[in-house]
């Protein structure tokens, strides 16, 4: 019987028929993600539209059989490379934090003395759940969405329209005739708790790795190139706030929020005008009771002054504006049963000890696991198994043990004794040097250790690998099917491997092998990142991909250092966030024989690609420069001034050198300015270089 791929379309029948539009569906998608995601067509321009030829041709045979994610109904534009920058207009502040009734006590009496307002005069205040999402602004012109953009650094976020677009609680077109003819409308994306937690199960179903929490499900899902993925995930968004605005919509907070709504926007309805700091105050506690039962993650609740012309003049401070603030929740907390503490070993080789609970309902989410952190923390707080524990669980945080509960133990095991011993392995653990936590000492004779990293390397940051989640990698692991990095780009060539294994049909080996090729290329910083080097997080990696721009020149440039060449120590030093246990660090792994096996086969297996700088950053006067801050900074911190340098594409050095283009010297430069001088770089004022960059 021959293949369905082998015959003509008047040939197939239905059953064949069918089996074709999946294939084609899902490889007319491999190929416009290489073409456009990835710039790098696998099939020429002809063979492409052959497939799509043949597809439209079985859908007119069999119109009953076209697929819901049919190619023939893709329209738009193609999805781009990465995100464009969006400028914000006026920025997106931030919120000073309350922990306290004092801390609000206060900020009323703050806000009344800088308006000069008696002490009977009342300060109407909005009060509105602080929802812990991601916040959007969304910019109409002529009632019509035009532009949506994450806040990023509060000046400069990135546009993902097309993502916001298909979020149903964003309109694509406001209703009613009345708005302003540009208006920008900011709010909170954020994931409910059951579709976040349906989302994880999909996720775990398909071999990937879940999301730790809503916050992060809700921003890897408006993270994605491709805006079908985003459509699929329930986001949902409250609208709060106003950006730019051509015309006034209201002259105050709450009418504002009620124009949002007869635009068809939805406003968090839990939303309160208070006219007292007592009423607010009740009203926040009044939330804090609900908490537990409302379907999406709360951290705090926001008060707002209601008048626009007092929050004008109040003005802001520190990028936070003096007329909010949010008054935060203590963490939420739950009892449960400790039933085992069970011992993780990181990719490190450290021995986390976990609290495996009793499944419990904290804040909405189910949590059965919870982090013991290290020995010391268990001695301190004498968690023992079958303990009745109370424990909280904060926004991002992975959820904690506070305390016992039932100190009375009797007829129970004594207190906990953590293993001198590798559980995996049993090599011998040790604690280092001013570490909290233990080691274990077996490196990569660790089956643990080993797979953690294989782990790390198919993880989203990384290599970023559709359908290599954890648990596929634990099994592979077990059964030798991946064993290095190597093992699987490897596999992905030899796809006969995979055949006969328990759930993996022709379709799903297909899908990996493509995945996997698709990874084959991949950018210099995320490469590095990949390869877990300790104290090799994505920031330094992209600051190492940054200098030494190509795998040959870091990894000769790191040869060097192994081989105790003081230039290279200095060299890597000098990069401003490198410190020298990071340098040891890498100095270690690139001693590692298996470390230098495992590079030398990728670079031979990958293409690994130069960052790309964006538009902004390779037309801008400062782009590839490398330059110094020394002295105090009077217009900026430290930390601004570096992230912008850095987004037009300068290098920032901690140290001068000949290899220095631009020294900014502010009050107090001391040494560096002089080596500076000396070396004849050039020398310019904080707000020199500000002109040059602006
Ligand atoms: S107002 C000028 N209102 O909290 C005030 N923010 O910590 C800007 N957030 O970036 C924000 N719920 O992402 C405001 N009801 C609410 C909010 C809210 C959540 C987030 C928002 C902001 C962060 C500041």
């Amino acid at each position: 019987m021959p293949n369905a791929q082998e015959l003509s379309v008047e040939d197939l029948n239905e059953k064949q028929a069918k089996k074709e539009l999946l294939r084609l569906s899902v490889e007319i998608k491999q190929h416009d993600k290489f073409y456009y995601q990835h710039d790098k067509p696998m099939i020429s321009d002809g063979d492409y539209d052959l497939l799509r030829h043949r597809n439209l041709a079985i859908e007119a045979k069999f119109p009953d059989l076209k697929r819901k994610d049919s190619p023939s109904d893709k329209v738009g534009a193609p999805v781009s490379k990465g995100f464009q920058k969006v400028s914000h207009r006026v920025p997106m502040l931030s919120l000073s934090n309350a922990f306290s009734d004092d801390d609000i006590v206060e900020f009323y009496g703050r806000v009344r003395r800088f308006l000069g307002l008696g002490s009977d005069e009342p300060v109407d205040m909005v009060v509105e759940p602080k929802i812990d999402g991601l916040s959007a602004a969304l910019t109409y012109e002529n009632g019509v969405l035009k532009t949506g953009a994450t806040r990023g650094d509060g000046s400069v976020g990135e546009n993902i329209t097309n993502n916001l677009k298909t979020i149903d609680d964003i309109p694509v077109e406001l209703s009613t005739m009345s708005w302003p003819s540009t208006i920008e409308i900011r709010g909170e994306v954020y994931l409910p708790h059951d579709d976040f937690a349906s989302m994880n199960r999909e996720l775990e179903d398909q071999g990937k790795a879940p999301f730790a929490n809503p916050r992060n499900a809700a921003a890897g899902s408006l993270r994605q190139l491709d805006p079908s993925i985003t459509a699929q995930r329930p986001l949902r968004f409250f609208a709060y706030s106003l950006g730019d605005v051509s015309a006034p919509v209201a002259d105050n907070h709450f009418d504002l929020l009620e124009a949002f709504k007869t635009y068809g926007f939805v406003v968090n309805p839990l939303t309160q005008k208070c006219t007292s700091a007592e009423a607010a105050l009740d009203f926040y506690r009044e939330i804090g009771h609900q908490r537990p039962d409302l379907p999406y993650d709360i951290d705090g609740v926001v008060y707002k002054v209601n008048r626009f012309d007092w929050q004008s003049r109040m003005g802001m401070v520190s990028r936070a504006p003096r007329w909010a603030i949010a008054h935060k929740f203590p963490a939420e907390k739950a009892e449960t049963i400790l039933e085992k503490i069970t011992i993780q070993v990181g990719r490190t080789g450290s021995l986390t000890p976990v609290a495996n609970l009793k499944p419990i309902t904290v804040g909405g989410v189910v949590v059965s696991r919870a982090t013991l952190h290290n020995p010391d923390e268990i001695a301190r707080k004498d968690i023992r198994e079958g303990d009745r524990v109370l424990i909280q669980r904060a926004g991002d945080v992975i959820p904690q043990v506070v305390e016992v509960l039932d100190p009375d133990r009797e007829g129970r095991p004594g207190p906990y004794s953590f293993p001198d011993h590798c559980p995996i392995c049993d090599s011998p653990a040790v604690r280092g040097d001013d570490e909290a936590v233990l080691r274990c000492t077996g490196g990569l004779v660790c089956g643990a250790q080993v797979a953690e990293r294989l782990k790390h390397f198919v993880s989203r940051d990384a290599f970023d690998i559709d359908g290599l989640g954890n648990k596929n990698i634990e099994t592979f692991f077990a059964e030798g099917l991946i064993k290095t990095p190597t093992d699987i780009f490897l596999l992905a060539e030899n796809p006969a491997l995979l055949e006969g294994r328990e759930g993996w049909g022709e379709l799903s080996i297909s899908n990996l092998q493509t995945a996997i090729r698709e990874k084959t290329t991949v950018p210099l910083a995320r490469f590095i990142y990949a390869l877990g080097i300790r104290q090799v997080g994505q920031a330094t990696a992209k600051l190492l991909a940054r200098r030494y721009e190509s795998l040959d020149n870091w990894r000769s440039s790191m040869q060097k250092l192994v081989e105790v060449n003081e230039e290279a120590e200095t060299d890597l030093l000098s990069i401003d966030g490198i410190g020298p246990s990071a340098v040891k660090d890498i100095k270690d792994f690139f001693t590692e024989p298996q470390s230098q096996k495992v590079l030398e086969e990728l670079s031979n297996l990958l293409t690994v690609e130069v960052d790309v700088p964006s538009e902004e950053e390779s037309s801008s006067p400062v782009s590839g420069k490398t330059v110094v801050f020394t002295g105090t900074l009077e217009r900026m911190t430290r930390a601004e001034a570096k992230a912008r340098a850095e987004s037009l594409g300068a290098k920032v050095s901690g140290s001068v050198s000949a290899k220095t283009d631009l020294v900014i010297a502010g009050p107090g430069a001391g040494s560096k300015a002089k080596k500076a001088a000396d070396l004849g770089v050039t020398l310019l004022t904080e707000d020199e270089w500000l002109k040059m960059i602006s």
